[in-house]
């Protein structure tokens, strides 16, 4: 920590860092969240693989000759395989509710659909392309059911038998793309098996969906850590509490471990000082919080966690030794002469982090948890500190 006097204005450059996580961002244990992803990705692997699947998903656009984009919807991922029969006229009405529209020329070919649970006939038309599968990888794809299913029962009601409706699953597993006396191509996995990987996937998250979209879909934690950086005239604490997510720039290699970074939350700095002068003494006393999103990127840049398969992790607690990142704010402080108290503000910047590299094993019970031991001496300093995620 640099103290400076200029102008009358201490100035003070320290370390800290705080932060407050959204609470039931996802309150699985990181175990369970890697758990659930690896459950997870058989289903994807299965649903953008699987012609009964994805052709109705984005694969097949009925309205075009070649696959390709769609001239009338250049935007949308260009379709993989052509329509059977070649281009349909584009026919459509509104729903009941007015929102969607309908293809009403399908049926008379996709005639031989498995019925609706009330026994009436299924509807056949495609997905729309807010909901294709093409291009889509396993996060954004289990983001993507979770949202549109909106619960576990829903979404494994959607694998039975699409919760009533129009029976897309049921016929996809005849395999005769809803065409009466069309040879059937079931899918390489039999009805039962789908459904039964959709439950180990809602057993994985404990039986429902649980925090936000991405909470079962990519590993997230939340990182709490504290550092004192302290001598008998000042003090700085610097906490943060903070949700960590899979970074995908990262990129980690097959085998390589999981690095995750900070995407939200804040870090609070907590100061306190005390300098005796000849005739005087100063004081000071202030904390603020910054959240995540306010600071600048490079702030928080050489933060990270990585984590083995085996569990063993390292995590870099560190802010960079320059102050930029972190606004000024402005301390509470006095000066205390023998007759008067004088008022004393001061302009306050966060310099850098204390906690610096550390390492350690996942605990099965606790997750990560750590702490500084022994306490890093520095001169007159005394830096302490601790961390855990779970
Ligand atoms: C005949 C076309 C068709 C087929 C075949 C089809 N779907 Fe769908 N699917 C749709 C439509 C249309 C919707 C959106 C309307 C709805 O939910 O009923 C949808 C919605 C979904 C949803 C929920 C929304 C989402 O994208 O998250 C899931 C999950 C899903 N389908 C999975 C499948 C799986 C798995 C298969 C293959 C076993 C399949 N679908 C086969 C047309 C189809
Ligand atoms: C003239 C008859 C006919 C009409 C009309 C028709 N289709 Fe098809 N469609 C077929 C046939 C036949 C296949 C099977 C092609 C194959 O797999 O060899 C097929 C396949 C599909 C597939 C791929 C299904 C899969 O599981 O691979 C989709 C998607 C599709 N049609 C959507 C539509 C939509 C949407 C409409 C209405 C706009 C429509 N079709 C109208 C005959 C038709």
């Amino acid at each position: 920590m640099k103290l400076r006097v200029i102008a009358g204005v201490v100035t003070l450059a320290l370390p800290s860092l705080l932060f407050a996580a959204d609470k039931g961002a996802c309150p699985l244990p990181l175990a369970k969240q890697l758990k659930s992803v690896s459950a997870f990705a058989p289903i994807h692997k299965f649903v953008v693989n699987e012609p009964r699947c994805v052709n109705c998903h984005g694969g097949v656009n009925p309205h075009i000759d070649e696959p390709g984009p769609d001239p009338d919807a250049p935007d949308e991922v260009p379709s993989r395989v052509a329509h059977g029969p070649g281009a349909i006229d584009r026919f459509v009405v509104p729903d009941a509710q007015g929102r969607r529209t309908m293809e009403v020329t399908c049926n008379g070919c996709h005639d031989g659909m498995a019925p609706r649970g009330d026994g009436s006939n299924s509807r056949w038309f495609t997905a729309p392309p807010f909901l294709t599968f093409l291009d889509k990888d396993a996060p954004t794809l289990c983001k993507q059911f979770k949202r549109a299913t909106g619960s576990a029962e829903h979404f494994v009601g959607h694998l039975v038998d699409d919760n009533g409706g129009n029976a897309f699953t049921k016929t996809a597993f005849a395999g005769n793309r809803g065409v009466e006396g069309l040879e059937p191509i079931p899918p390489s996995i039999s009805h039962a098996a789908l459904i039964r990987l959709g439950r180990e996937w809602i057993d994985a998250m404990g039986g429902e969906f649980k925090g936000d979209e991405s909470c079962g879909c990519e590993p997230q934690m939340r990182g709490k850590f504290t550092s004192l950086d302290s001598s008998s005239l000042d003090s700085v604490k610097v906490t943060g509490d903070l949700v960590w997510k899979l970074d995908p720039q990262s990129g980690a290699p097959p085998g390589g471990p999981m690095v995750f970074k900070p995407k939200s939350g804040s870090i609070t700095v907590e100061l306190k000082f005390n300098a005796p002068g000849i005739a005087s003494r100063c004081e000071g006393l202030g904390s603020k919080t910054f959240n995540v999103e306010s600071l600048s990127r490079s702030a928080l840049r050489l933060m990270k966690l990585e984590l083995e398969e085996d569990g063993r992790y390292r995590v870099m607690l560190v802010i960079p030794d320059n102050p930029d990142p972190f606004p000024t704010w402005m301390l509470d402080g006095k000066c205390v002469f023998p007759n008067i108290v004088a008022p004393a503000p001061m302009a306050v910047k966060y310099i850098s982090m204390a906690l610096g590299k550390q390492q350690g094993a996942v605990d099965p019970e606790k997750g990560i948890i750590g702490e500084l031991n022994p306490p890093i001496r520095r001169g007159p300093r005394t830096i302490t500190g601790h961390w855990s995620f779970e």
